[in-house]
C-alpha cells in the first residue's frame, strides 16, 4: 500500500477536499460555497480537527469533527461532547485503513480538548445531516459500528409535493375555532418579535431563535412575511413555523399548548404559503417516526432518507 500523509485541513486544499466530498458523498451535493458556509467560516472550525488523507500527492480522505469553543445561543452547555459531521475516503482507496486513520486522528483531537463523548453527526447549526444515512453509506455505518459506535436513534428527512397539497377541512374549521378561543395565527409583523423571542427562549432554546433572527432580517429586506408564521394568545406567542427556499421548518408549539391543532394549522399555514410562492416541493432533513405520523404523512410527506444518528464514549 502507498504511504498514507494525514495533515490538518488547509485553505490551499480546499478545492481539491470539495471534489473528494463530491465524488465520495453522492447523496449530498456539496458544493464550495456551501463548504465555507457550514465549515470555514463555522466559528467553531479548527484545521487540526479536520485531517486530510493525501497519498501520492492526491487527496484521498477527509474528515471533520468539532469541539464548540463558543456556546450556542442559550442552549444547554455540551462541553463534555465532541461531533463528527463529515468523513470521506474515495471511493478507490476505500478498505485499506484510511478511515480508520481518519477517525482515530478526529478522536485523538476531540479527547484532546476533553470531549467525553462523540456523536455522529447532529452538530447544531452546521451539520450537514442528522447522522449517518442508512441506505446510501451502509458501508459507512458498518464502519462506524466496527468502530464501537452504537446507534442512538434514526431520524427521517421528508418530501412534500407542494402541487398537491390540499387543506384539509377540518383543519380550516380548527383555525376558526382557535380564533374564537382567542388564538390568531398570521405571518410576521414586527410588533410580535419580543413575545416571539421569549416564547424560543423559553421553549426551544438553542438555534431556533438563529433561525427566527435571519428570517427576519431577510424579511425585513424584502423577503415575503408568510417566509415565518406565528400563533399567539393574550399577548403571548404560542407557536411557529418557518419556510426558507424549499426547506420547511422548524415548526415548533410551546408543550402548554400542543393538541389543540395549533401545529396543523401552521404546518398548512406555512406549506400554502411555499406553494404560493411557486414552489413545487417542500423537505426538511430532521425529524422522527413518531412526529411524522402525527403530523407530515397526512400533509403528503413521504420519506426520503434515514439517518443513524451514532455515539461513542471517549
Ligand atoms: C466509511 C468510509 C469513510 C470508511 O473508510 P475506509 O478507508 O474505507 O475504511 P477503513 O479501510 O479504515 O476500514 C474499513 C472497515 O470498515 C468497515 N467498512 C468500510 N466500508 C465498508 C463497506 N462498504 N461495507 C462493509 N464494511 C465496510 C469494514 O469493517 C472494514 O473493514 P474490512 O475492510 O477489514 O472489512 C468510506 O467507506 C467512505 O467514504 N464511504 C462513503 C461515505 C460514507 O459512508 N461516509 C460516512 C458517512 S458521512
Amino acid at each position: 500500500m502507498n504511504k498514507v500523509q494525514i495533515t490538518p485541513f488547509s485553505g490551499d486544499l480546499l478545492d481539491q477536499v470539495v471534489l473528494l466530498l463530491q465524488q465520495t458523498l453522492h447523496a449530498d451535493p456539496i458544493s464550495r460555497s456551501l463548504f465555507v458556509r457550514k465549515v470555514l467560516i463555522d466559528p467553531n472550525f479548527d484545521p487540526d480537527g479536520a485531517p486530510v488523507a493525501i497519498v501520492n500527492g492526491r487527496i484521498v480522505g477527509f474528515g471533520l469533527s468539532v469541539a464548540r469553543r463558543l456556546p450556542l445561543e442559550d442552549a444547554p452547555p455540551d462541553w463534555d461532547r465532541g461531533y463528527i459531521t463529515l468523513l470521506a475516503v474515495h471511493p478507490q482507496h476505500q478498505r485499506q485503513g484510511i478511515g480508520t486513520a481518519l477517525l482515530q486522528h478526529m478522536e485523538d483531537y476531540l479527547r484532546s480538548r476533553e470531549r467525553k463523548l462523540v456523536l455522529v453527526s447532529p452538530y447544531a447549526p452546521n451539520y450537514f445531516t442528522p447522522g449517518v444515512d442508512v441506505n446510501a453509506y451502509a458501508g459507512g455505518l458498518r464502519f462506524f459500528l466496527k468502530h464501537g459506535y452504537r446507534e442512538v436513534y434514526r431520524p427521517i428527512s421528508m418530501d412534500c409535493n407542494l402541487l398537491n397539497l390540499r387543506v384539509p377541512e377540518w383543519v380550516q374549521q380548527r383555525e376558526q375555532t382557535l380564533l374564537q378561543e382567542g388564538v390568531t395565527v398570521e405571518p410576521y409583523c414586527p410588533q410580535l418579535i419580543p413575545a416571539l423571542f421569549r416564547f424560543l427562549r423559553a421553549e426551544f432554546p438553542g438555534d431556533w431563535q438563529r433561525f427566527a433572527r435571519e428570517a427576519i432580517a431577510r424579511i425585513e429586506q424584502g423577503d415575503t412575511p408568510t417566509r415565518l408564521w406565528v400563533a399567539h394568545e393574550k399577548g403571548e406567542v404560542v407557536g411557529y413555523s418557518h419556510f426558507e427556499g424549499e426547506r420547511f421548518g422548524p415548526i415548533g408549539v410551546a408543550q402548554s399548548q400542543r393538541g389543540r391543532g395549533i401545529g396543523q394549522v401552521l404546518m398548512y399555514r406555512t406549506l400554502q404559503a411555499m406553494r404560493l410562492q411557486g414552489l413545487h416541493t417542500a423537505f426538511f432533513l430532521w425529524s422522527d417516526d413518531r412526529t411524522a405520523e402525527r403530523l407530515y404523512n397526512a400533509a403528503g410527506f413521504t420519506e426520503t432518507r434515514r439517518f443513524a444518528l451514532l455515539r461513542k464514549e471517549l
